[in-house]
């Protein structure tokens, strides 16, 4: 898969260590509590028909489960998971092996499905609808098409933009589900979860703690539960509470609303360079050395939850809230207006 592709927040030994922290039943999974209750619903209905699952959209930011909730849906159904992605689809061939490949309820999860090519979501439509595909065999003049049927099987489509996944698509899909960031709360449970499965001891308030400063991700969550445990195990007690976790964090550049360097580079290069704004997204992500899609699918969402960070027509602006996170002084002028 290429999710490190899309999230700079992702390291290797995060992703080594990932799979042992992905919940397996959705009884497992914290938060999302109304797509856990839809899909409960759907998955006992599915099983009760011995059917596969309807097709599943899944939306939202980088680290909020929609892999893992792929898998969920796999295992709850005891059906096998395919897993490929957009990108790596450069052909139709290429989803057409995988989808004739497929048994009966088998569970096909295509993260980044709004980066498929043109050509291969179009096999995808009648493969989704009718459980048929159309192959080309041969060449040329001689060429000729060939209908295959396949067996029912459940498409989880992943994607951090809604926006970009085309009509027709969509709609095909029985459920669309959007992930919200998870409330500290939420965290806090994933982090104590977690410590349990890596096998260090923290005390609640040292989950809380890591837990406030996770972005409302749980990626982040366990990523930063890791920094912390190496911080206990070389300058601490080995054990995680409070105190530790605030050291480790300021240690690791995490402030206190969770934003890391790049965070405050874009706040920083947004009021400090451009006068709080507006500024358009591409000259913003240069600023900062980031892809103008990272910058608008990894951090701005969070921002913008924040209240740091508003888009409007004529670009990004800094609200109040940014210039006093970052402890300046903001223009005469209120930014706040210019939402
Ligand atoms: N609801 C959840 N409960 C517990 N852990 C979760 C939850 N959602 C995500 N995680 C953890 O966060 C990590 C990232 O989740 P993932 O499914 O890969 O996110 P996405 O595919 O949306 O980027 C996983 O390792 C998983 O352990
Ligand atoms: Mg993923």
């Amino acid at each position: 898969m290429r999710e490190e592709f899309l999230d700079p927040h992702a390291d290797v030994d995060e992703t080594v260590e990932e799979g042992g922290l992905r919940p397996r039943v959705l009884h497992d999974f914290v938060g999302q509590t109304e797509l856990k209750e839809h899909l409960g619903i759907i998955l006992e209905a599915a099983r009760r028909r011995q059917q596969a699952v309807d097709h599943l959209l899944l939306a939202g930011p980088p680290g909020l489960g929609k892999t893992t909730m792929a898998g969920i849906v796999a295992n709850e159904m005891s059906a096998a998971l395919h897993v490929t992605s957009g990108p790596a689809l450069e052909r139709a061939g290429d989803l057409a092996a995988i989808l004739t490949k497929l048994e009966p309820n088998d569970v096909l999860f295509i993260d980044e499905i709004h980066r498929l090519s043109k050509t291969v979501e179009e096999i995808l439509y009648p493969a989704m609808e009718d459980f048929q595909i159309d192959i080309v065999v041969g060449k040329g003049p001689t060429a000729s098409s060939i209908r295959l049927s396949l067996p029912r099987f459940t498409l989880i489509g992943a994607t951090t933009r809604t926006g970009m996944i085309t009509g027709p698509l969509r709609d095909r899909f029985g459920l669309v589900a959007r992930l919200d960031y998870y409330e500290a709360d939420e965290l806090e449970q994933i982090v104590l979860r977690a410590a349990a499965i890596l096998g260090i001891e923290s005390n609640a308030k040292g989950a809380s703690e890591i837990a406030r400063r996770s972005r409302g991700t749980p990626r982040i969550a366990n990523r930063l539960l890791r920094r912390v445990r190496d911080f206990a195990e070389v300058r601490g007690q080995g054990k995680i509470d409070e105190r530790t976790a605030r050291d480790a964090l300021a240690v690791f550049g995490v402030d206190d609303l969770g934003l890391d360097k790049v965070d405050r580079a874009i706040l920083h290069a947004l009021c400090d360079r451009f006068g709080g704004g507006p500024v358009g997204l591409t000259t913003l992500a240069i600023s900062v050395s980031e892809q103008p899609e990272t910058v608008e699918d990894v951090y701005e969402p969070f921002l913008i939850q924040q209240g740091l960070l508003a888009r409007t027509p004529r670009g990004r602006v800094a609200m109040s809230a940014a210039w006093q996170h970052l402890g300046l002084v903001a223009p005469a002028h209120d930014p706040d207006l210019f939402s």
